[in-house]
């Protein structure tokens, strides 16, 4: 899979995509993470990619020539299968649109900032825009960063068995169970007797009744399929 990232902040990115699993899965030729300044498509001598609101209003306004110059010397390499804005106002990303996600091959995702870009980039360059939660970012990069990171752990050869995302809460459309570690009493605080027993369909058992339960607990809605 191969993720191009546009952006007028492009440092904001260094660090998510240049530690641990990210890091891995780029090293592994799982995953090309390709992160594109903005700026550098900018037409006028100071790289302008922003501009004031017609109409007026407080707050600048993303300049659609950069972007469209962007997004088509990307697409002059490849087919892209979607170009995905991230946006307050985008479809609330799940782990099922995730998983949907890790199926592409090319995706290009469009950072936005101060007031958002200019209207036409979304009519007529976007193919899908996404929010990460009900609530406002300064930018679309730390969203980008989660949306990637979302898919990409999902990619086959990304996480060990040990890691599974097939165990992730929400896979199942329910919570991951709890989990403990060594020691078994701390404090007097111990461990549920029957994952030390070592009876294994009881301990699944145990895991499924302990999902249900937790998720009807914390995300009832979840079971209700909101
Ligand atoms: N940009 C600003 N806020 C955002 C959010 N919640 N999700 C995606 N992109 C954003």
């Amino acid at each position: 899979m191969r993720i191009d990232i546009i952006t007028c902040l492009p440092r904001l990115l260094d660090s998510p995509f240049n530690d641990s699993i990210l890091k891995r899965a780029q090293e592994k030729g799982i995953v090309t993470v390709a992160v594109h300044d903005l700026r550098n498509h900018a037409t006028d001598r100071h790289r302008t990619t922003d501009d004031y609101a017609f109409g007026g209003g407080a707050g600048m306004v993303m300049m659609i020539e950069p972007i469209h110059r962007c997004i088509s010397s990307l697409q002059s390499e490849r087919t892209y299968d979607e170009i995905i804005y991230m946006s307050p106002d985008g479809e609330l990303l799940t782990q099922s649109i995730a998983n949907q996600l890790s199926l592409n091959q090319n995706l290009i995702f469009l950072c936005g900032h101060y007031k958002g870009v200019d209207e036409r980039v979304r009519e007529h360059l976007v193919t899908r825009e996404i929010s990460i939660g009900d609530y406002v970012l300064s930018g679309g990069e730390l969203a980008a960063a989660v949306l990637a990171d979302s898919i990409i752990r999902l990619l086959p050869g990304v996480l060990s068995d040990e890691t599974s995302a097939l165990t992730d809460s929400f896979q199942d459309g329910v919570l991951a169970p709890e989990v403990y570690t060594r020691p078994s009493d701390y404090n007097g605080w111990k461990v549920p007797d029957v994952l030390l027993a070592g009876n294994s369909a009881h301990i699944e058992d145990w895991k499924y009744e302990n999902a249900l339960k937790r998720t009807k607990k914390r995300r009832p809605g979840l079971l209700e399929g909101d």
